[in-house]
């Protein structure tokens, strides 16, 4: 399923949060389920709310247009050298095919 919308990526990882039962585990998260309460703006150009890096600076979720360099995908991945693979609690985590779903909506500009 291609994501071509905001409210798709909220779908996505929804969906997959609900068919792996991991979904009770978010409240206990720092970032609670930031992709549903956060608007367009806040999810395509703010920080991850309730989570700081190593040098305690604030996180962005993603940069638009550049999925490798964005948070979200490295997380989901497994490829990031600060946070844990998410969801923290997995496995289940996101297939490669899945992430590459979400990284070339971000490649392509977020779409709204
Ligand atoms: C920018 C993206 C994200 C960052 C920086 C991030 C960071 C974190 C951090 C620091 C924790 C605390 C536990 C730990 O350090 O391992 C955590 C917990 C958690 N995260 Fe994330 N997260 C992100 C995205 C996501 C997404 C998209 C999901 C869902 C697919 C998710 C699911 C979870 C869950 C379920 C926990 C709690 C596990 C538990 O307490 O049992 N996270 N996250």
């Amino acid at each position: 399923m291609a994501i071509n919308s905001f409210k798709d990526v909220q779908d996505f990882i929804n969906q997959f949060l609900n068919a792996n039962g991991d979904m009770p585990d978010v409240p206990t998260s720092p970032h609670k389920d930031f992709w549903n309460s956060l608007t367009y703006t806040q999810f395509t150009q703010g920080n991850i709310p309730g989570v700081t890096d190593n040098k305690n600076n604030p996180v962005r979720i993603l940069i638009p247009h550049n999925s490798a360099m964005s948070t979200l995908i490295q997380v989901l991945n497994g490829t990031s050298t600060v946070f844990d693979q998410m969801p923290a609690d997995g496995p289940p985590f996101f297939d490669k095919t899945q992430v590459k779903e979400l990284a070339d909506w971000i490649d392509a500009g977020c779409q709204e």
